[in-house]
């Protein structure tokens, strides 16, 4: 399923947000977008939510290696909301500031779809707090890769065993155990799958909703249409 984003891009998006579940392939997309950037000479930043700053480098592992259940879900929606205010204030803005385009991997819509799909929060509640940390800093395009998470969760369990896999869909996975999230029961992660798919249909912000189970080249060539066409 493909859906073009719902307002026209007026001109080439210079903040673009990567979103999705668990295994999706956001990485693997981003290394092809920001070879591209660098082959045209272009600045770019590639950033990332949670860890971003040295206060997300301290708050990322509090959050995603925490035992299961000791950090309550409103005090998770804190965290990252910190985590995202120190990003937009130390990254993001001042890349935006200097012209180059800002390419990030997870923004608020991952709050709203894993705390408010995910864990049951109030939905308003999480958009309300990620008003305050964002501070009007609202991304140009939003692409999210779309993926049942049984396929996700099994692309990290393989990439946990073999390098290819590893190189194919994304980060290394190889060395860590998996996160809060990727931990959680099929039915949670089907929760998340569909909130993101609502949030693109809901937001005001123009999503590119792509079939994250095409070849990464698919995937690349959609996104670089999309891009170089506004
Ligand atoms: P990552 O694996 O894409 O780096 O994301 C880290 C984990 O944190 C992933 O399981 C999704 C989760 N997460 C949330 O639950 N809420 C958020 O706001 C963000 C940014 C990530």
């Amino acid at each position: 399923m493909i859906i073009p984003p719902q307002t026209p891009l007026k001109s080439p998006p210079k903040f673009i947000v990567f979103e999705g579940v668990n295994g999706a392939g956001k990485s693997t997309l981003i290394t092809r977008i920001t070879d591209h950037l660098t082959a045209q000479s272009k600045p770019f930043v590639s950033t990332r939510e949670p860890g971003s700053t040295s206060l997300g480098k301290v708050i990322r592992p509090i959050i995603l290696e925490a035992a299961k259940n000791s950090i309550c879900p409103l005090s998770e929606v804190f965290l990252f909301a910190a985590d995202r205010a120190q990003h937009v204030e130390r990254v993001i803005k001042p890349a935006l500031a200097k012209g180059e385009v800002v390419l990030s991997d997870r923004y608020f819509y991952s709050t709203i779809a894993f705390q408010g799909y995910g864990r049951g929060l109030d939905k308003k509640m999480i958009v309300d707090v990620n008003e305050i940390a964002v501070a009007n800093v609202y991304p140009d395009l939003v692409v999210l890769l779309d993926l049942d998470p049984a396929i996700g969760l099994k692309r990290i369990e393989d990439s946990r065993i073999s390098p290819a896999a590893t190189a194919q869909f994304g980060k290394d996975t190889t060395t860590r155990s998996p996160d809060a999230f990727e931990d959680e029961n099929l039915d949670v992660q089907t929760q998340i799958r569909n909130g993101f798919l609502e949030i693109a249909k809901t937001r005001p912000e123009p999503f590119l909703v792509i079939d994250a189970t095409l070849h990464p080249q698919a995937i690349f060539n959609q996104v670089r249409e999309v891009i170089e066409c506004a």
